[in-house]
């Protein structure tokens, strides 16, 4: 069992293939976190724990001297009030206005397997569970510390339940999922932040004393800090050395820090955004907090990365399509706009015959009276002005021509201007009578409130039930400003952010249930929303709306820090693009593009004859390479934030097969000598190139690598291996 009590030295030891948690009962029942880290043998850890009295460091009740503070114990999940004052993991508040709260072990229990997480997305087929009730014995109050193992992973799955057996209602007024305390100061911080067409950039700098942090306080995950951060010793790389991360499954507001203490030792935690949050619990309830999701490993950023994709590949969302390839899409935005109407989609749609796509998908304009971006939204019903027959005939057509339809909405918003907002502008996100912002013009409909999620679950099922849709693209297209509910008390108010989620989770799994067959994509402004939550219920995630293959190369690499390839969704765009009006080679945009769920963002009857040829090669490419997109394991060879280039690849697991890719950005003067170093192969195989028209040992390939040809601005190469015995 990877779980371990032994209650000799009343310590739990948390074993995952390469990695230990150890943590054991510290004096008057306090959690001492003891080690995280390569796995060692079931040591007596408890005698690493410094004990010498620091001034200001106050003694808790009862404590046996002036050596035992919680100021200095590096624990579990910290609260406030008993003297610890870094950050706390949970804070309450009581009837009488009483925020102390002092948790000691009560009990604990070691599961098969995993428990669900009711209303909110978790990983599922843990190999087991620790649950740890801690308890305030003042009050009454419990959390119940969740630890689920995914051993071949090398991955912890965290959570929190608190339970109000107060008999009294009490307000939660931070409940954070996990806490870590590493008893060293020598880390770096890795972090993705971006904007909108510019998202998860990489950020590197050192810890310093005090708080560092990254949220978001948007109402979403947000393009501009993604909920995933890095602890990592100054001297890793892709390839060596330690790190600690974390990510959260969760779609709302957010924070990850590290707070560097005066004795050197680094509080990591990350939760529910604290910032306006508060939850009333009645007597007897709980309130669960998101699932954290932390790996440890010596072997560098990219394995840590291969963890999370390899986690969330196998665990993560009940989809039908969670480990098979995507279809290839074609999307009209960028090739119409809001400007079609039934004859321009029929020659779009007549035009990818026989090109090898699988989906049409119609995105924006096609309801209400959507002719631009300033109405409409709410109004789910098919906009006659532009399409007189409905969906039926576009429909058809695409049958006709061998693909499957799908469609946009962005069932999270309205437009002032619309018949929903109309009837109901009670069910918009704002304080009546108050000036409110709008965001692209258009306001966020009140989830939090039930009759707003009803009414999404009947006009989404209304569409989805009456026409033959494989596929939804679902965006988000502003943040939640002027956060108040018309449906929730005073005292709820600051409820409203995490209600919200908990009902667009509820929306999404409804769906999920009732149309197991068609494939949500999730959007946001591109990757505003790119998290764990959101691929629960949508496998894949317009990486951007930077459709730019040499921006795609740095947004696509940070992403990979955490998602696996297949939950990015990348077309080919035209040229000159349309965000940055680079000219790029057709081929290295479809090399780009497949790196991830491929699919084209552009207008085919603008393309030349050769290039419509072309498109059939690359749809023939992808199909061969698409089980690598989706089971191999990705290698980031040359990091685009650090070269002139960029280089990755995909090796089956068998290491049979790989596809590995290197675009040149600026060509440099001088042609220096550059190498290809390829990774995961089998040293002592020999690989067939097949752009080279040549067969390579492994060990060849991996040390002393391929010679890159002269390469000029934005050109590429790819190379797709084949295992010859
Ligand atoms: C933003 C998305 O990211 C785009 O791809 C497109 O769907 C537009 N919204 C439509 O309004």
């Amino acid at each position: 069992m990877p779980i371990t009590y032994v209650p000799e030295t009343r310590t739990f030891f948390l074993d995952t293939e390469n990695t230990s948690l150890v943590f054991g009962l510290y004096d008057h029942d306090y959690i001492h976190s003891q080690y995280w880290g390569r796995r060692i043998h079931h040591a007596d850890l408890s005698r690493l724990l410094r004990v010498c009295a620091s001034g200001f460091s106050p003694n808790y009740p009862g404590a046996p001297d002036r050596e035992h503070s919680l100021d200095l114990l590096p624990t579990e999940y910290p609260v406030y009030g008993g003297g610890d004052y870094r950050s706390p993991a949970l804070q309450v508040e009581f009837p009488d206005g009483s925020r102390l709260l002092d948790l000691k072990y009560k009990s604990h229990a070691i599961l098969d397997g995993k428990p669900a997480l009711p209303g909110l997305p978790h990983l599922d087929g843990a190999d087991c569970t620790l649950e740890l009730t801690l308890c305030d014995e003042y009050s009454g109050l419990e959390a119940v510390v969740c630890y689920s193992l995914f051993e071949k992973q090398d991955v912890i799955a965290r959570s929190a339940r608190i339970l109000n057996k107060t008999g009294a209602p009490l307000t939660v007024t931070r409940a954070l999922s996990a806490s870590v305390d590493l008893p060293r100061a020598d880390l770096e911080m890795i972090g993705l932040y971006g904007t909108h067409i510019r998202e998860r950039q990489l950020d590197r700098t050192p810890l310093r004393h005090g708080i560092q942090s990254v949220e978001s306080r948007r109402g979403a995950s947000s393009h501009q800090h993604n909920p995933f951060a890095a602890l990592a010793a100054k001297d890793t790389t892709e390839q060596a050395g330690e790190v600690y991360a974390a990510t959260l499954i969760y779609s709302g507001n957010f924070v990850i820090s590290a707070e560097v203490d005066c004795f050197n030792s680094t509080r990591f935690q990350l939760g529910i955004n604290p910032f306006d949050f508060s939850w009333r619990l009645e007597p007897d309830e709980a309130f669960v907090t998101p699932e954290a999701v932390l790996t440890y490993t010596d072997r560098g950023l990219n394995r840590m990365s291969q963890n999370f994709h390899n986690v969330f590949k196998h665990h993560l969302g009940h989809t039908e399509i969670r480990n098979k390839p995507r279809p290839i899409v074609i999307n009209n935005w960028e090739a119409t706009y809001f400007d079609f109407d039934e004859e321009k989609l029929f020659g779009i749609i007549d035009c990818c015959k026989g090109l090898g796509i699988d989906t049409f998908v119609l995105d924006d304009g096609w309801f209400g009276q959507r002719n631009n971006d300033c109405c409409s939204l709410g109004d789910w019903v098919v906009n006659t002005g532009k399409l007189p027959r409905g969906l039926d005939s576009i429909i058809e057509r695409c049958e006709q021509n061998g693909l499957s339809f799908g469609l946009w909405f962005e069932p999270e918003m309205v437009s002032e201007d619309s018949d929903l907002y109309r009837a109901h502008p009670d069910w918009a996100i704002h304080k009546e009578g108050r000036p409110f912002c709008t965001g692209r013009s258009q306001l966020v409909l009140d989830l939090a409130n039930p009759a707003v999620l009803e009414y999404l679950k009947k006009a989404l099922s209304a569409i989805l039930g009456s026409h033959r849709i494989s596929y939804v693209k679902w965006d988000m297209n502003r943040h939640i400003t002027d956060a108040y509910s018309a449906a929730l008390p005073a005292c709820r108010q600051p409820e409203i952010y995490h209600r919200y989620m908990l009902n667009l989770y509820a929306l999404l799994d409804f769906l999920n249930r009732e149309f197991p067959h068609v494939t949500i994509e999730g959007c946001s402004g591109g990757g505003g929303r790119f998290d764990a939550g959101m691929l629960y219920y949508m496998p894949q995630t317009w990486t951007s709306d930077d459709s730019d293959a040499i921006e795609r190369l740095k947004i696509q690499y940070g992403t990979s820090l955490v998602y696996p390839p297949q939950c990015m969704t990348a077309h080919i765009s035209a040229s000159p693009n349309h965000q940055m009006n680079r000219v790029t080679p057709y081929v290295t945009r479809a090399r780009v593009a497949m790196s991830a769920s491929f699919g084209y963002e552009l207008n085919p009857l603008h393309l030349t004859d050769e290039e419509r040829a072309e498109i059939r090669n690359q749809t023939a490419l992808y199909k061969r390479i698409a089980p690598l997109v989706v089971e191999g394991d990705f290698y980031r060879l040359i990091s685009p934030f650090e070269a002139d280039g960029c280089a990755w690849m995909f090796v089956s697991p068998d290491r049979r097969r790989a596809f590995a890719i290197y675009v040149q950005k600026l060509s440099k003067p001088a042609w220096p000598q550059d190498r290809l170093r390829l990774q995961g192969l089998d040293p002592d195989a020999r690989y067939r190139i097949e752009e080279l028209d040549g067969v390579f040992y492994g060990d060849e390939l991996m040390y002393a690598g391929l010679a890159l040809p002269r390469l000029f601005d934005f050109e590429s190469v790819s190379y797709t291996l084949e295992r010859l015995d």
